[in-house]
């Protein structure tokens, strides 16, 4: 539609008929079996509520879409087409690895690849807008929601947020395409860091701690162009996002520019109340369209209040047209004026979903993001030899995580079929050794599971043990259950559930070849894994091709190429533990004589069991010492930094190379070390290629203490090595 007319539909639009394209209601109020991503308490809402609705989400599917579409165009005064929004937050009906293993795989051309995938499957599927990325930097492991996350590092985050955006939106943000759908980044902003890991706690954070770390990848999301920013549920330092106009108006659309639509997490309005900072939903309204939310999700408050709020005066009615507006020009960008389809039908729907190309993608994905953390001689496999798989994950198809809401369980491959559908199954045997969890509860999206202890028990671990001892060596697929991690999933301790440590430590008592692979939605504690096997792999949770992508691995098919993408703590009482931390005035040096007075603990190690950056492959690789094109730079010059890697191990593989910066000196203190670029060289045995890096005056950036982001003068190192500690480095100035 043209502009023009687009201005003409807006000022022919009653209050009321405005005030109900601010409204979001979950498809269930149309259809029984929506999935409920909220409190499934009923929201108060009526049929009228949704009539006028502007937006609904939950939903998906082309005919079940195209439908509503039609119902509720035929009846709303202005036959304004309706907004289909969910949450595609790793694929649709093709799960690709959770975010937390796609950061890890530090391929964002393969992720941005992926997530066009996705969107294709979405949009056939009548989706318009998916809320995602989810661009909110982690460190703390016990935060259920880390699954969703990129991990600890802003520059590696941000080029995370950036090929999301560009997978689901294009390069040119044309949504009118059919097969893209627009995104939402979320969650603005500070929500991954809740006060002790505990969901939806608030976060406190110094505006240089948001500038420095949470920001990044949000500046990044918002340049590539996405089409929606969610205020977080949470409060930060006092003041909860949805109600915090200094940061939606004044940081979101006044300092980084955003044009596009706000919407609220689902009943963030009405929490208002339960927050302590609005008496009733009235005021919760009031609070919520001043600080710039455009779309209320599912609460009764801008159905109910801001009609009247505006004609009582309370509430100017120009931030209602500025919010229509913007959400109409989100319908018109998508095209659905002239196609309230957006290209969606049953037979696009057939053509696209699980297709062979995306399955295929979705399978390298899995070995690309897989992190191999040890690997004494057992890796990989020899399919001539025996090999016993353990657990209860070689059979479980619950393996693409809690937001694998449209996926059908049963598309998942399995371990036990990927080994045999690679034709490796003739030397393997399969064993549950026990469930994935006993005696507890789990809830997810309008899921229940309930575990008891098998009756079996005794007689599963018997044959398991039984099988460990006749076999060359053991695959053990152990984890957290998939509905431990995710939103509302916080744990206090980070561990596989003891009776699957018991399995691991009775299967090496008779097998010391043992390959631990562990599946879950955050870093667990893994000292106890670390102690009984041989080898580690870390597949989080791999989608829908998981079962095959890590056969692939396991048999050499692939080399892992995953690395760590948030720091795998020494146990529960190290956190927060993460690569680009401050030093201190009193910094430890482990390799030092004994200290008292410096920064350290008495009782466990500073650094993490397995840090930021690393991973191993089946290559094995030697770093020339760093080269520098010179000792310094001035304003606007660039600096090229390079080393010569070498594979000197038996097997292709892919490197990760990795650039650090460390600022030795500026007028705030500055991250030991801070990634600021990676290049992924793929050598065969005995091949060495040089990785090139620009470093940039930009690269050398800071907020300093008035607020400003510039390049301060000074002594700088750049690192480059296969992970965060290398010392691989070389110094230069910035004059
Ligand atoms: C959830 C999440 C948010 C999601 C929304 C809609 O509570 O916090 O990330 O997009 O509700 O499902």
């Amino acid at each position: 539609m043209r502009e023009q007319d687009l201005r003409e539909l807006l000022r022919s639009m009653s209050l009321e008929e405005k005030v109900g394209q601010m409204v979001q209601v979950t498809g269930a109020f149309l259809e029984e079996d929506a999935v409920i991503t909220g409190p499934a308490a009923d929201a108060g809402l009526t049929a009228d509520d949704c009539r006028l609705a502007g937006s609904i989400l939950g939903i998906a599917g082309a005919k079940r879409l195209r439908e509503i579409q039609d119902r509720y165009m035929e009846a709303h005064p202005h036959h304004i087409p309706l907004l289909m929004m969910a949450d595609v937050i790793h694929g649709y009906k093709t799960e690709f690895p959770i975010p937390l293993a796609l950061g890890a795989s530090f391929r964002p051309e393969a992720v941005e690849r992926a997530m066009g995938m996705a969107a294709a499957e979405a949009a056939s599927a009548g989706l318009h807008v998916t809320f995602s990325p989810m661009t909110d930097l982690v460190r703390d492991p016990r935060w259920g929601r880390v699954l969703e996350s990129f991990g600890e590092s802003p520059w590696l985050d941000a080029r995370m947020a950036e090929a999301y955006i560009r997978g689901y939106q294009g390069e040119d943000n044309d949504l009118a395409v059919p097969g893209r759908i627009a995104a939402c980044d979320k969650h603005f902003v500070g929500y991954g860091a809740p006060v002790a890991g505990r969901e939806y706690n608030h976060s406190e954070l110094s505006e240089h701690t948001i500038r420095e770390y949470y920001l990044p990848p949000k500046i990044a999301a918002i340049q590539a162009g996405t089409a929606c920013v969610m205020p977080a549920f949470q409060s930060l330092n006092g003041i909860p996002c949805t109600a915090y106009g200094k940061i939606q108006r004044d940081l979101l659309r006044g300092d980084l520019g955003f044009e596009g639509v706000t919407i609220s997490d689902w009943s963030a309005v009405g929490e208002l109340v339960a927050q302590g900072v609005a008496e009733d939903a009235r005021e919760a309204a009031k609070l919520a369209i001043q600080a710039g939310v455009d779309i209320d999700m599912m609460s009764v408050c801008y159905a109910r209040n801001l009609k009247d709020l505006v004609e009582s005066g309370e509430v100017e009615e120009r931030l209602v047209d500025e919010a229509v507006w913007r959400i109409l020009t989100l319908k018109n960008r998508l095209g659905l004026f002239e196609d309230p389809y957006h290209g969606s039908s049953p037979e696009a729907e057939r053509r696209t979903v699980l297709c062979r190309e995306h399955r295929e993608a979705a399978r390298e994905m899995v070995a690309d993001s897989l992190i191999l953390l040890k690997n004494e001689g057992v890796l990989p496999l020899n399919p001539e030899k025996k090999t016993a798989f353990i657990g209860p994950y070689v059979d479980s198809r619950d393996t693409c995580g809690s937001w694998a809401i449209f996926q059908d369980r049963a598309d998942t491959v399995t371990l036990r079929e990927g080994v045999t559908e690679c034709g490796l199954g003739e030397n393997a045997e399969f064993f549950q050794g026990c469930q994935v969890l006993e005696n507890t509860r789990v809830l997810g999206f309008g899921v229940e599971e309930v575990f008891g202890e098998p009756e079996n028990r005794e007689e599963l671990l018997r044959e398991a043990v039984e099988a460990a001892r006749r076999a060359d060596t053991v695959v053990l697929a152990l984890g957290e259950h998939t509905l431990q991690s995710g939103e509302a999933s916080s744990r206090g301790e980070i561990v596989i559930p003891a009776h699957q440590m018991e399995l691991l430590r009775r299967v090496a008592a008779v097998n010391p070849r043992v390959v631990t692979v562990v599946y879950a939605g955050r870093p667990l504690d893994l000292r106890e894994v670390e102690r009984y096997s041989a080898a580690i792999l870390v597949p989080f949770l791999p989608g829908t091709m998981g079962g095959a992508g890590i056969a692939d691995v396991l048999y050499g098919r692939r080399s892992p190429g995953g690395r760590v993408s948030m720091s795998f703590p020494w146990g529960t009482g190290q956190i927060p533990v993460y690569h680009n931390d401050y030093s201190t005035g009193r910094p430890y040096d482990p390799a030092g004589a004994e200290q008292k007075f410096v920064s350290r603990y008495l009782d466990i190690p500073n650094e993490p069991l397995y840090p930021f950056g690393f991973g191993l492959t089946y290559g094995s690789f030697t770093y020339s010492p760093v080269r520098l094109s010179g000792d310094e730079m001035g304003a606007g010059e660039t600096l090229t930094a390079s080393v010569t890697v070498t594979n000197t191990g038996a097997m292709e593989a892919t490197e990760k190379v990795q650039l650090y910066l460390r600022d030795e000196k500026a007028t705030t203190v500055r991250p030991r070390r801070e990634l600021k670029g990676m290049k992924a060289l793929r050598l065969k045995p005995g091949e060495s290629r040089e990785a090139v890096f620009a470093v940039t005056e930009e690269m050398l950036k800071i907020w300093d203490r008035e607020g400003r982001f510039l390049a301060e003068p000074g002594a700088f190192t750049v690192y480059i090595g296969p992970d965060s500690r290398t010392e691989n480095g070389a110094g230069f100035r910035y004059r």
